[in-house]
């Protein structure tokens, strides 16, 4: 746990535009910033940050919040958790108050699992850096391979020894949970039951997320046993937190270079991202040798328009690249490809050319999609026209999906130019994939629904994707994972429907007009406690006389005490709650706390209640300059108290009156002249709260 000191110093170092930064590239637009937003699948800006308020929204799927909430939704943690990534982004040291048994057990199996492949990672550069086999076997294989020192650091490469279990037994000793060692796959236990490890005798390549944690690794044979029957690279299984196909391999290493050069570099293979770094080209993700997935495509969106595909040049690996072109080229970016000489991979040309003349071929031989296929086609089609046919659909295919409409006109021109054929007729050729296209994404839509009315469940699908599956699935690579296991995608986050809208979706049935504007008053006092609960209101005489202070949060939860009231809402009264019990506490602060409270539907609420400007205006609309609010405490708290308990006295009113047209009531004596008295006496506070909210007007004016 860490102490509310603590918590309040990271909520206050965490700037919006900092932590989202690290995931989206931002742009200025007027007072705020917008990107594409990482949570669904956005292709035009729709998420935007705000510097001043600290927040962050999507406009178009109202994911967002303040960055603790960011970094929980982004990185899929916990309150705490998200806390401590941001201590760590910015440099708070924290004061863990020691973890109860409990609060251990609670730690999700994700959690755990991060926590594992941390101590792996690190036991697997211990056992290259730090025994005599690592640096004789791990070690000396990747400086034969001729990587330098720097860069087997800097992608924190390591060795597991050829043991059958020394990993195990390493863990265990550790004290790590079996459960989750095995779930990570570091280690797979066999029908006998006997437990050994996954890596043994593989050099290690560590996968990072985006944000820099180990999701997973992937185990190289060495040289000598290439050949052999073993796979030559073993990767860790699906789990909880890892998907090959959601990760890019490189991309935390790449995405500031990604950023800064606006343009990314896609290669197949970890050596290939390591040369290209050692280099001097940073802004390199590999794909991992699987075919291009769109979750991979959209990681890229997010920091540039711009992909470069670099090929080795085999035949094979370009047919089968050319439905991720076509990916790439439907979610409205650009693609250029780039291929090297002889079957060279980016990481053996490394080895052939210095960092300048492997950076200047990159700058030379990058060429668009139209010119790359023409290039590689046109010779094989040379003056056959049946092949030749074949390379124009096979471009128009590309066109088609290409979303919009000024670049694909642009590029139908060059097309027209390099294979001297007239515009209108690619023109026509592309309309009509488009169409086909369309007609198959509805039918897509149709059969979906069908589906699900079959199933009847009430769980929501994704929406089909707009990508059309232009060509046959590629051929896979070996590996030894399922590429196409379910893609897990972020779990909706809940309460935001809720929060936003609260006095909606809290009971089916219909509130009455009264009842409705009950939920509204005590709204606007809840919007004060946000905003000022911790401020003095006015300081009012004890019994001994002297001043008191007396806080906005003392205010509003004594006056509901005296008369016996709770906050109709349940949010409403988490809230007062709350804030009456860390009154006291040094430095409180409830926009801050509430802002940022782990309950989501207390943060959107309190979000949206500290920078609603509307109904600010509407308590006190008077001519001339209005000082600022928290000047007026002690004018407009009592007013919107006696507001409140004026719609409550109303809806008594409206309840008693219903009663009393009941035909069963009118016929029991008893319950009428009790009903009678009732309305009598809340007629008479009515009367008196209208005289005291005169009182303040006439005291006003
Ligand atoms: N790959 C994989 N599993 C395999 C083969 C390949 O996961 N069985 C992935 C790896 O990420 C690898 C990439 O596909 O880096 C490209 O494969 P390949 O070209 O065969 O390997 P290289 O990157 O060239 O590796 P090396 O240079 O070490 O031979
Ligand atoms: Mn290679």
């Amino acid at each position: 746990m860490i102490d509310r000191q603590t918590v309040d110093r990271i909520l206050d170092a965490a700037n919006i535009v900092d932590v989202v930064s690290d995931f989206v590239t931002l742009k200025r637009a007027g007072a705020n910033l917008k990107g594409l937003c990482p949570f669904h699948d956005d292709r035009t800006p729709s998420f935007m940050v705000s510097p001043s308020k600290n927040i962050c929204k999507c406009f178009a799927c109202g994911e967002g919040g303040t960055p603790v909430h960011f970094i929980m939704k982004h990185e899929q943690l916990t309150y705490p958790d998200a806390l401590r990534y941001l201590a760590k982004k910015y440099h708070i040291e924290i004061n863990e108050r020691e973890q109860t048994d409990e609060e251990k057990a609670e730690q999700s199996e994700r959690e755990s699992l991060f926590v594992v492949n941390e101590w792996a990672n690190e036991w697997f550069q211990k056992q290259m850096n730090d025994t005599v086999d690592g640096r004789a076997v791990g070690l000396a294989y990747f400086r034969q391979r001729g990587f330098r020192d720097d860069i087997i650091k800097k992608f924190q490469l390591g060795f597991c020894p050829d043991k059958y279990d020394a990993q195990w037994q390493a863990a265990k000793a550790e004290g790590y949970n079996e459960d989750y060692i095995l779930k990570t796959g570091l280690c797979i236990r066999n029908e006998q039951g006997k437990t050994y490890d996954r890596f043994r005798n593989r050099v290690i390549f560590p996968i990072h997320t985006i944000s820099g944690k180990v999701v997973g690794f992937g185990g190289r044979v060495l040289d000598s046993r290439t050949k052999g029957v073993q796979v030559k690279y073993q990767n860790s299984p699906e789990s909880s937190i890892y998907s090959k196909k959601r990760e890019l391999y490189g991309l935390f290493f790449a995405k500031q270079a990604i950023v800064k050069q606006d343009l990314c570099y896609l290669v197949e293979g970890y050596t290939d991202v390591m040369a290209m770094h050692q280099q001097g080209v940073e802004n390199v993700v590999a794909s991992s040798g699987t075919a291009l997935t769109h979750e991979q495509i959209r990681a890229i969106h997010r920091f540039t328009e711009n992909i470069t595909v670099i090929y080795d040049g085999d035949a094979a690996g370009i047919k089968a690249s050319q439905r991720g072109i076509d990916m790439i080229l439907a979610e409205g970016m650009n693609v250029k490809l780039l291929l090297l000489p002889d079957g060279d991979d980016p990481d053996s040309f490394a080895r052939k050319h210095t960092a300048t003349e492997y950076q200047q071929y990159l700058a030379e031989h990058q060429v668009d999609f139209i010119r790359f296929k023409t290039n590689l086609l046109l010779e094989e089609a040379q003056n056959d026209p049946i092949k030749l046919s074949r390379l124009v659909n096979n471009i128009v295919d590309s066109l088609a999906v290409i979303p919009d409409e000024i670049t694909r006109t642009f590029y139908i021109k060059e097309t027209s130019q390099m294979l001297s054929i007239e515009e209108r007729i690619i023109t026509a050729a592309v309309v009509k994939v488009r169409k086909r296209l369309r007609e198959e994404k509805q039918k897509e839509r149709e059969r979906e629904a069908s589906r699900q009315q079959a199933s009847a469940t009430t769980t929501p699908t994704a929406p089909v994707a707009d990508v059309p599956e232009v060509t046959d699935a590629p051929p896979s690579f070996e590996t030894t994972t399922p590429i196409d296991a379910p893609y897990i995608d972020l779990p909706p986050i809940g309460g935001t429907e809720q929060a936003v809208l609260p006095e909606e979706g809290l009971s089916t049935k219909r509130r009455s007009h009264e009842e409705e504007h009950v939920i509204q008053t005590e709204r606007l006092l809840v919007q004060m406690l946000v905003r000022h609960g911790e401020k003095v209101m006015c300081n009012v005489e004890d019994e001994n006389g002297e001043e008191q202070p007396l806080h906005v949060i003392e205010y509003i939860h004594l006056t509901l005490q005296d008369d016996n009231l709770q906050f109709r809402d349940p949010l409403h009264q988490r809230i007062l709650n709350e804030a009456v019990e860390h009154a006291q506490d040094e430095d409180f602060r409830c926009t801050r706390y509430f802002e940022n409270h782990p309950d989501e539907a207390i943060s959107a609420l309190s979000i949206e209640l500290a920078h609603d400007k509307e109904t600010l205006s509407k308590v006190h609309s008077k001519g001339g300059a209005i000082p600022p609010e928290e000047e007026r405490l002690a004018d407009i708290l009592p007013h919107l108290m006696i507001d409140y308990k004026l719609a409550i006295v109303e809806e008594t009113l409206r309840h008693i009156q219903q009663e009393l047209r009941n035909p069963s009531t009118r016929n029991n004596r008893e319950q009428l002249q009790r009903l009678m008295k009732e309305f009598q006496e809340t007629k008479q506070i009515q009367k008196e709260l209208g005289h005291q909210a005169g009182d303040r007007v006439l005291m006003k004016s």
